[in-house]
């Protein structure tokens, strides 16, 4: 039997990294594991309990709570995806809308947050033979990952792919906003203290500005089976 390797795939919000670590981990048989959707649970924890959001933010509340917070994932049977649990409660699409977007960022900088979320992530990938992708997956979760990637294309591009895949979800959203919270985003994202979105030292930079899926696909399908193969 081939040895399962680790996959981390790092890069700025919107640059379709969880579409192909998704496909990716189909392929080959492995767990994917979306961190992004961690944080999200979390900022609407936040927002549902009015920790953040409304007149004052009372962020000690929040981190108070933390280890009573639930959060799990799911293998949803009709579509062979893992789902997002909150405290027992399914939450993948509500952790998508544009609320959530603009408030994730803030709360991904909370130390104790990342100290929660990083822990799980650990021990989620402690046998292998997952597909991670993040922002510090490279960097802090798995630093020994045998396959690192670091996704980036224009904002112009991603900005472009998050309001088609928003309006396709019914959400009315206009594109300056959702250009704006990209840009946000990539600023908060990677000028935080805490663990920024850095590209690891041994990550591959893979730019797909202008490149279809398919094409991705097959260019990171053929680098981890070169990989893997190497085991
Ligand atoms: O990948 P995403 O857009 O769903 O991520 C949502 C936010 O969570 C993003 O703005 C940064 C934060 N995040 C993080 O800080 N570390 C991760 N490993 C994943 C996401």
């Amino acid at each position: 039997m081939m040895k399962k390797i680790t996959i981390a795939i790092d890069g700025y919000s919107s640059t379709g990294k969880s579409t192909i670590a998704k496909q990716l981990a189909k392929a080959l048989g492995y767990v994917y594991v979306d961190s992004g959707a961690m944080y999200r649970a979390i900022t609407l924890y936040a927002l549902e309990n009015e920790f953040i959001g409304s007149e004052k933010d009372n962020i000690d509340a929040l981190v108070k709570m933390l280890p009573y917070i639930k959060l799990k994932f799911e293998l949803n049977n009709a579509t062979g995806a893992a789902e997002i649990y909150l405290d027992g409660k399914n939450v993948e699409k509500e952790i998508r809308s544009l609320k959530i977007s603009q408030h994730v960022s803030r709360i991904a900088t909370i130390t104790e947050v990342r100290q929660k979320l990083v822990d799980m992530q650990k021990k989620m990938g402690e046998n292998k033979g997952v597909v991670m992708d993040g922002r510090d997956i490279g960097t802090v979760v798995f630093p020994d990952a045998e396959l690192k990637l670091f996704m980036t294309a224009s904002p112009e591009t991603r900005a472009h792919r998050r309001y088609k895949e928003l309006l396709d979800r019914g959400e009315k959203v206009v594109f300056k906003d959702v250009l704006e919270n990209v840009q946000n985003r990539d600023y908060i994202d990677s000028h935080r203290e805490n663990s920024p979105l850095v590209r690891a030292e041994d990550a591959i930079e893979f730019d797909n500005t202008d490149m279809g899926l398919q094409d991705q696909f097959e260019r990171i399908k053929g680098m981890a089976l070169r990989v893997i193969e190497k085991q």
